[in-house]
């Protein structure tokens, strides 16, 4: 039994902080696959020029792969935590940033980027060897039930209402949490929402099997602890 635990939903619903803190209690890694999207348009930002998102594709898919090779942009494991790298820099901070939360749902609805992003996910994986014994990994991201991991035995589908989810990015974010902010903030998390689940491949949507978890009333203690249980039924020692 592949010992992945595929956790997705929509934007700030709470995966990645869940899927660290997860990891954390079972002793497993951690792989936020959204980083990797996030890291590819930072690449890209960089080195061809801004490009409005538009309707169609901010840059050919092929230039984004090329670059994406040669920087390179990569997955680096240390400790129990994969981190985004761009030409050996780790840009886990810089992949955060408006500039490329505002472009990243246009890059990741190409096709060929899709492919990419999966076969490093894979690998990254592989190198683990979480096929049997004694660890394993938690993936979160939009597509790891449906698409990347559709075998992995548990999957969860965090989801919360869009308001929660903007208070949460803006406290994330250090900033004020107040009516105008917070209403703008949800227009654009709503924004990337609709992108993600219009897609025509991987859309955003739970997993037939997934077990869909509402947090909009629940602390990231709670919502973890529940994770844990589950975890902790299906997955021997
Ligand atoms: O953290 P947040 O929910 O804001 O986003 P993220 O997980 O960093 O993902 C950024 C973007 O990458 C998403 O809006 C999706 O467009 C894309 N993504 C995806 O298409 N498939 C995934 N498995 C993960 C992310
Ligand atoms: O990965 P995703 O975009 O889905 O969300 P995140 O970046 O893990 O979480 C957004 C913020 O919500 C983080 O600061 C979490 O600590 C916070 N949060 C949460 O995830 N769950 C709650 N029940 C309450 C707050």
């Amino acid at each position: 039994m592949i010992r992945v635990i595929a956790i997705d939903g929509p934007a700030a619903s709470g995966k990645s902080s869940t899927a660290g803190l997860v990891a954390e209690r079972l002793g497993w890694a951690h792989l936020d696959s959204g980083a990797l999207y996030r890291a590819l348009t930072l690449a890209a930002l960089d080195n061809l020029g801004e490009r409005g998102a538009g309707s169609g594709e901010p840059w050919p898919a092929q230039r984004i792969i090329g670059l994406a090779d040669e920087l390179p942009v990569r997955l680096v494991r240390v400790g129990q935590v994969f981190r985004p790298e761009v030409a050996g820099v780790d840009v886990e901070q810089a992949i955060r940033g408006d500039r490329v939360t505002k472009l990243v749902s246009a890059v990741a609805a190409i096709p060929d980027i899709r492919t990419w992003v999966n076969t490093r996910q894979r690998q990254a994986v592989e190198g683990l060897g979480v096929g049997g014994g004694g660890g394993g990994v938690v993936v979160d991201g939009r597509d790891i039930g449906t698409v990347v991991f559709p075998e992995a035995p548990l999957k969860i589908f965090l989801t919360a209402t869009p308001d929660e989810r903007a208070r949460r990015r803006l406290s994330q974010r250090g900033e004020a949490v107040d009516g105008d902010v917070v209403r703008r903030e949800s227009q654009a998390l709503a924004a990337r929402d609709a992108a993600d689940s219009k897609r025509r491949i991987a859309p955003l949507k739970p997993a037939s099997d997934a077990v869909l978890l509402d947090t909009t009333a629940l602390t990231l203690a709670q919502q973890v602890t529940r994770v844990v249980e589950l975890a902790r039924g299906l997955f021997p020692g």
